[in-house]
């Protein structure tokens, strides 16, 4: 049997039917099509089912949908500014960070709610706040590097490719003539 709830997502009010069994990944994959929410181990282990709820990091596929009522939820979809993608979204793209598409929503996802209680994360810091998410595939090295850059690129007003250009030639211009 189905019962109609109402969830704030990404800035919008919605009402879904849902059973009364569903996670909240359930309700936005399957009652309002939101997608970008990955159904991976669905039992909380690999992260890529993460959203924020009130701005903090949580895991989709173990929250009951009637927990998000009446918090507001923001998904992947919802991190871009219009067309305008996050800080986040362009330092990923730029620094190679961007994974595969099952752990990429996940980990930004994380990566927004680290850097909204803390805009200026040591690399140990945003080791920790990533770590659950899970990818087997690569290192992790490109993807800490993304989030430093979107977050200078936040605290400082520059786009990511400012920050990116300024890094890369730090090396330089540090080295002996
Ligand atoms: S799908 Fe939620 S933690 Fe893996
Ligand atoms: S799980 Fe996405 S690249 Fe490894």
């Amino acid at each position: 049997m189905h019962t109609i709830v109402e969830l704030d997502v990404n800035g919008d009010r919605q009402e879904v039917g849902v059973p009364s069994h569903y996670t909240l990944l359930e309700a936005l994959r399957y009652g309002l099509g939101l997608t970008g929410s990955k159904q991976g181990c669905d039992k909380g282990d690999c992260g890529a089912c993460t959203v924020l709820r009130d701005g903090e990091a949580v895991l989709a596929c173990i929250l009951p949908v009637h927990e998000a009522i009446g918090h507001e939820i923001t998904t992947v979809e919802g991190l871009a500014d219009g067309p305008d993608p996050h800080p986040l979204q362009d330092a990923f793209d730029l620094t190679g960070g961007a994974q595969c598409g099952f752990c990429t929503p996940g980990i930004l996802c994380s990566a927004y709610g680290l850097l909204s209680v803390n805009p200026d994360p040591t690399r140990t810091e945003i080791a920790e706040a990533l770590s659950g998410n899970l990818c087997r595939c690569t290192g992790y090295t490109k993807i800490f590097e993304a989030v430093e850059v979107a977050a200078e690129a936040v605290r400082s007003g520059r786009r990511p490719e400012e920050v990116m250009e300024e890094r890369r030639g730090a090396p330089d211009r540090a080295a002996p003539g």
